[in-house]
């Protein structure tokens, strides 16, 4: 699967119209700002919709935010949580992460929650803190994990493949100590992905799929990304 996160992105609605239409292959699920989710649904033929957040309440006097039954009503069928800049920039914790895959899973939205280390010294220490917290009594088999280093979101410097795979095992090894069977697990890749190194990440690192942030404005690499991992 690939995820195309727009992030604040673009500036008009004639303009998301134009992306959906380079964006919209078997396979990608669209991740637009809120107010352009309905608008470009109503264009796509192959592609799936998702939204970048959502609250953990379902109505009430939350101005400003947006529910899971809101984005369930309009089409969304996956929802990010916890990007590492809501972690960052809005200072959402893990905990609250935890809360919000709760009620989206309530909503039969399915989560891509994303979990990755801020620094790379330690980076396993932060990566197990933040899995132990976050998935605190989540069933596994209804969410989507998106592997993202925080070093390699938006930087053009993507986590090489060998040290992606070696993530991705820790990652599965720790979430597996229980009893639930490997094949239920999704993970996927997120971190300056592109045409060249997508494939990669799936083929030689085993990934489910990939995230994609800064590619997926690009109306020339985007649509070669999704041809190079649908043609493989
Ligand atoms: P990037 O963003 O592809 O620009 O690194 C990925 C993400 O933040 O999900």
């Amino acid at each position: 699967m690939i995820f195309a996160n727009w992030k604040l992105n673009p500036k008009t609605k004639e303009r998301a119209l134009e992306m959906a239409e380079y964006s919209d292959s078997v396979g990608v699920v669209i991740c637009p700002p809120f107010p352009y989710i309905e608008t470009v649904r109503g264009v796509l033929k192959n592609a799936e919709i998702g939204a970048q957040n959502c609250y953990l309440k379902n109505n009430g006097a939350y101005t400003g935010e947006v529910s899971a039954d809101i984005l369930k009503s309009v089409g969304c069928k996956y929802v990010i949580l916890g990007h590492s800049e809501r972690r960052g920039f809005f200072n959402e914790t893990s905990k609250f992460v935890n809360e919000k895959i709760k009620h989206a899973l309530e909503q039969n939205l399915i989560p891509v929650v994303c979990i990755g280390e801020k620094e790379k010294d330690n980076a396993i220490g932060q990566i197990k803190l933040q899995i132990k917290e976050t998935f605190n009594d989540v069933p596994l088999e209804n969410i989507i994990i998106a592997y993202e280093p925080v070093f390699a979101i938006g930087t053009g410097e993507n986590c090489p493949i060998d040290l992606a795979r070696e993530r991705k095992n820790f990652i599965s090894d720790l979430l597996l100590e229980g009893n639930q069977s490997k094949s239920s697990l999704k993970i996927i890749y997120g971190g300056s992905v592109n045409s060249s190194n997508a494939f990669l990440y799936l083929k030689e690192a085993g990934f489910d799929g990939v995230l994609v942030g800064t590619t997926s404005l690009d109306g020339d690499d985007f649509p070669k990304l999704s041809k190079s991992i649908i043609e493989k």
